[in-house]
């Protein structure tokens, strides 16, 4: 019985936010309802298509040998190659055909509850907007090609399509529990900046990786970062860094074993005995770790992107 999630719970309705759970204070657009989407995807100008094109080649360069076999191939599959943003709608018919999932336009940012809501009922929100050529190489908020060219490709894996369902589902609980922190660190450490062991090596599948051009080769090749084995009751422990490279990234077998690990297991215990805060700070590495590669942590200790480090 899955238990990341309760199933009784009916996840078609909007769930109620509780008044003592936190989310980031977001100011709703006034043209957007309660599911905030945009009525349609944004007409984007030539320029946004160049830069789309220019962000998309910079990634090609980078990607083969170090993004995950499936993230290559959901790119193929949905032909994100074919130039300028693509169009949701053609999107979502090729994505249901493959695993029942679309591709929804929003505005920014949404709320927790209203993300997992749609998660829960495999619609993949994705930022209408696209980054300007004066913040093509870092943007804090996620933008069009962040969400489309980084999540979407893996929501073509059945499994991994079914893991992003589950995760959704699984707020309900978290919110029940209080406990989004620890849930929001589980959805960073593997959709965001997970690590997937192949078999000719290490390989990203997390789209906070896979749509910047730096972090690719530090997550994967580079000697500063810890690369330690998936363990969830440890990473809905561990704290995050939100706008540099990680220290740590977490390593999983398969998307199969990424599936039994969280949507098979009692999480109610878990919740119960989580407290309020991170236990863990983003660069330990602690008694129970599976180590793959423990890092010299040098770009962290020297001060990371703010410094002007070197990503090594
Ligand atoms: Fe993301």
């Amino acid at each position: 019985m899955a238990t990341l999630t309760q199933t009784e719970q009916d996840f078609t309705r909007l769930p109620d936010l509780p008044a003592e759970v936190f989310t980031a204070p977001l100011k709703k657009p006034a043209h957007v309802g309660d599911d905030w989407l945009e009525p349609k995807q944004t007409d984007y100008t030539a320029e946004d298509d160049a830069i789309w094109n220019d962000l998309f080649a910079r990634q090609m360069a980078v990607l083969p040998g170090r993004a995950a076999t499936a993230f290559m191939a959901g790119l193929e599959k949905l032909n994100l190659d074919r130039g300028g943003v693509p169009e949701f709608g053609t999107l979502s018919e090729d994505l249901d055909t493959l695993t029942g999932w679309s591709v929804v336009p929003v505005p920014m940012l949404i709320p927790d509850h209203v993300f997992f809501w749609h998660l829960a009922n495999r619609r993949f929100p994705a930022g209408n907007f696209i980054r300007t050529r004066e913040t093509f190489d870092y943007i804090q908020e996620p933008d069009v090609f962040h969400d489309v060219f980084g999540h979407v490709p893996m929501l073509t894996d059945p499994v991994y399509a079914d893991y992003m369902q589950e995760y959704g589902r699984a707020g309900w609980k978290a919110m029940r529990y209080n406990r989004l922190k620890a849930l929001g660190s589980l959805y960073w450490y593997t959709v965001e900046f997970g690590l997937l062991q192949e078999a000719d090596g290490i390989k990203a599948y997390g789209a906070g990786i896979l749509s910047g051009p730096t972090e690719v080769v530090y997550a994967t090749e580079a000697e500063s970062p810890n690369r330690i084995m998936l363990n969830v009751d440890r990473v809905m422990r561990t704290d995050y860094v939100i706008s540099d490279l990680q220290p740590t990234y977490f390593v999983i077998e398969s998307f199969e074993d990424l599936y039994r690990q969280t949507v098979e297991r009692d999480f109610d215990k878990l919740y119960r005995n989580l407290g309020a805060g991170f236990t863990y700070a983003n660069t330990a590495v602690i008694d129970v770790d599976h180590v793959v590669n423990r890092g010299s942590l040098e770009y962290t200790l020297r001060g990371g992107r703010e410094s002007g480090a070197k990503p090594v």
